[in-house]
């Protein structure tokens, strides 16, 4: 189990204006919340919007790097550069010591990170007009599932990486955990909730009392149940959609000449928002050659070169995003992929889409049910399911976890947002 991070230990009341910001580094979105009496905790951070993409472009040809959803746009337009998304997956993978190629020269992937947490910091900074020493920052449940000595690491790289920002003090809050207190600000009577956190990189879960009577105590840790998560969320419903609706289209699962199977570490990496970049590089363009030789579906694999050459990886990545999201509620999702063949369009199915992800939804139901296994509880004693996370929209997931607690309500809350309006209250709570 990673470390517990107690609830806030001294403040009863809290400050009029806070001295530190809550951060919550999403995978695949950020918010920044601060507390001021009286005014809505999350920090608007990009025209107007509470969240910032978790995404960086570095724009070669007018040399400057673009953040969230400019950084998007600007690689949408077609201009040169380098797209970086899904940074916090890098946080506990073995990716995390190497780097990457930006304009010819090596980029470290934790300068990387280092670049947008920075950027996140500097945004909230210019709309509070003061600077920030002090932070809690959110952590998923696990970072890395089954080994407490990587997830360490992976939240001992991230204080680094926010001392390096100028934050003096940080420490860390489980983001479910977070999400609850958020929850917790608006309720009448005391309540069993089980939070549901599906994000872009992890599912994470807690079991807690709230009540309003409590909400100001500073001590907590007996109002936790349990704790659970599983490092699953909407970046792998991603890649288990483009495995089996998008890859094939670019030769994944076809036969070589000598019988075996396409590689399949190429589309993998496809798939997969961190490692897209891997497609780009020299090594596997030479590689990609050789395999060509004995490759049967050759011209699946033109199509595959074409998407390389174009550096149209990630704009593969968002239309099958985009489907994801259509198909929760159409049974058919068209993608235009006539920019990289003429009369290219790529019909995926909701039935299709729903298969592939059932191991994961699978997965995910177990850990819920683990929770309330390690709280000792029965499935009719949890009053509410508390469900937040872009991810969590997803029917068959939902559906899937309400099935585990019949009798529970369920309460929709802000799912881009309660992480950092929880970790503002905690901010204030711990530094005032
Ligand atoms: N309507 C929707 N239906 C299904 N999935 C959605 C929907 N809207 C957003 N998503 C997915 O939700 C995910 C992002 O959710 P969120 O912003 O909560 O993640 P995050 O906080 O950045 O990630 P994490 O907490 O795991 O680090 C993405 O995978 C996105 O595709
Ligand atoms: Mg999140």
């Amino acid at each position: 189990m990673p470390p517990f991070f107690p609830l806030g230990p001294t403040f009863m009341t809290l400050p009029t204006t806070a001295l530190a910001c809550g951060i919550d580094f999403g995978t695949s979105n950020s918010t920044v919340g601060w507390h001021q009496a009286g005014h809505e905790p999350l920090v608007p951070l990009e025209n107007g919007e509470t969240t910032l993409p978790s995404v960086v472009f570095f724009d070669y040809e007018e040399d400057r790097i673009h953040y969230g959803r400019a950084a998007l746009d600007t690689y949408m337009q077609g201009d040169e550069g380098r797209l970086m998304r899904s940074l916090k997956s890098l946080l506990g993978s073995s990716l995390l010591d190497g780097q990457t190629e930006v304009q010819g020269r090596a980029l470290p992937f934790r300068q990387l990170l280092t670049v947008f947490i920075a950027e996140l910091k500097r945004r909230a900074e210019a709309h509070a007009g003061r600077p920030f020493e002090h932070a809690v920052l959110g952590r998923p449940v696990f970072f890395v599932d089954d080994n407490p000595r990587a997830d360490q690491l992976a939240q001992d790289t991230l204080a680094e990486i926010a001392r390096q920002v100028g934050l003096r003090e940080v420490s860390f809050q489980f983001e479910p955990i977070a999400a609850a207190m958020d929850y917790e600000s608006s309720i009448t009577r005391e309540e069993r909730v089980l939070v549901v956190d599906i994000g872009g990189g992890t599912s994470d879960f807690t079991l807690i009392r709230l009540s309003p009577e409590r909400r100001g105590l500073d001590e907590r840790q007996s109002d936790v149940l349990a704790t659970g998560g599983v490092h699953i969320g909407g970046t792998d419903f991603d890649r288990a959609l483009s495995l089996s609706q998008a890859m094939p289209l670019f030769g994944y699962r076809t036969q070589l000449r000598n019988g075996a199977e396409m590689p399949s570490s190429y589309y993998f990496n496809l798939a997969t928002w961190h490692t897209i970049n891997q497609l780009y590089t020299r090594k596997t363009w030479m590689d990609l050659q050789d395999v060509y030789r004995d490759a049967v579906a050759l011209p699946l694999l033109d199509r595959l070169f074409n998407l390389i050459n174009q550096r149209a990886g990630h704009r593969l990545a968002m239309q099958v995003e985009q489907a994801k999201i259509d198909l929760c509620a159409a049974d058919e999702a068209l993608l235009d992929l006539t920019h990289l063949e003429p009369d290219l369009l790529a019909r995926f199915s909701q039935a299709q889409m729903e298969l592939s992800l059932t191991p994961l939804i699978d997965q995910i139901g177990r850990t819920a049910h683990g929770v309330l296994q390690d709280a000792g509880l029965n499935d009719d004693q949890i009053d509410t399911l508390y469900f937040t996370g872009g991810a969590s929209a997803i029917p068959w997931l939902r559906r899937r976890i309400a099935e585990l607690f019949p009798t529970a309500r369920h309460v929709e809350g802000n799912r881009f947002g309660s992480i950092g309006c929880g970790l503002a209250l905690e901010a204030a709570r711990r530094y005032g």
